[in-house]
């Protein structure tokens, strides 16, 4: 397959370059070659490399950044998809697009599977929500692929936050209640490429499988990097200051994947020891201007 990877230097597109480039031929593009919210630049950028499948990783992803910068916000994550939605369709060209945990609001207490209601409380969830309605409106193939917590070698995020921190903190104080499924970026663009090769189409949840607070997800990463002398203080999400509020649960079963693929990912643990003990191994933790 000739793919194009949309976002190819974001933390998953940096991922989705090596896993779907072993087997495929590959094209990237980021913000320094295109932007997402320019038609024309969306339809060159297509047209040159004239791909069978677009794989959008491209995003503004900043959480609390997206309650300031909203009309960025949508821009990228939904008039964006919009673009690439009606280019794609025109061309009859396979798009697959990436979705959030953070569309639903967190009430329910058993794991969302795809046709549940959305409910974003956020403005980065109303605009991927608004992505997701974009999709299914102007896109004739597509998948859309809801994942959560997301981490992995490329930007920040939040592994890479609390291996900084405890190299300089004797004490860190994580939210204990807020649930949900971490996510390692590799573990996700294996998914996808199976999900292209099988030549799925539909609605997906994947993320790693189990759940966890925040809070259990940091006891792990110090654990498995090994630095015991950090201690970490469980709180309430009340107790910060975020811009933008969390679901509390959200959780999404990956029943379907698992029924259509046959496959299933790997345990959050298990993918998390992988990557702090590949990654960041003890001897290796990240500097502070890598985290
Ligand atoms: N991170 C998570 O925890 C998480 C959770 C659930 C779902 N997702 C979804 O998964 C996908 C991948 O996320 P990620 O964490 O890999 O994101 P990321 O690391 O922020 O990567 C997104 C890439 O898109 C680029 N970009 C931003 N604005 C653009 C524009 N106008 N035109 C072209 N490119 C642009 C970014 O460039 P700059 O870095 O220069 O802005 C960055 O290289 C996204 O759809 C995201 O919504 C992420």
């Amino acid at each position: 397959m000739k793919i194009l990877v949309l976002g190819n230097k974001g933390q998953l597109g940096t991922d989705l370059m090596e896993v779907l480039g072993s087997a495929h031929a590959v094209q990237g593009v980021d913000i320094d070659d295109f932007d997402i919210t320019s038609f024309s630049d969306c339809r060159e950028t297509v047209a040159e490399f004239s791909p069978d499948a677009v794989v959008n990783a491209a995003a503004y992803t900043n959480v609390d950044g997206c309650e300031t910068e909203r009309d960025l916000c949508f821009a990228v994550n939904a008039e964006g998809v919009r673009n690439i939605a009606r280019i794609c369709s025109d061309r009859e060209i396979k798009l697959v697009h990436f979705s959030t945990d953070y569309v639903f609001d967190g009430t329910k207490r058993k794991p969302y599977v795809e046709e549940d209601l959305c409910n974003p409380i956020n403005v980065y969830g109303q605009s991927k929500l608004q992505s997701e309605i974009y999709l299914k409106e102007y896109a004739r193939d597509f998948l859309l692929i809801r994942t959560a917590w997301l981490y992995g070698r490329t930007g920040k995020n939040f592994v890479k936050t609390i291996l900084d921190k405890a190299r300089h903190e004797k004490k860190l104080r994580i939210v204990n209640d807020q649930i949900g499924s971490p996510t390692y970026s590799v573990d996700l663009a294996l998914a996808v490429r199976l999900l292209l090769e099988g030549n799925h189409a539909g609605v997906f949840n994947v993320t790693n499988r189990g759940r966890c607070s925040w809070y259990e997800f940091a006891v792990r990463i110090v654990q498995y990097a090994q630095i015991p002398e950090v201690e970490i203080e469980a709180i309430s999400s009340g107790m910060l200051q975020r811009q933008a509020l969390r679901p509390a649960y959200s959780v999404l079963s990956c029943r379907k994947f698992i029924q259509e693929t046959k496959k299933t990912t790997r345990y959050w643990q298990v993918a998390l020891k992988d990557f702090v003990m590949k990654t960041w191994g003890k001897k290796n933790l990240p500097k502070p201007e890598d985290a």
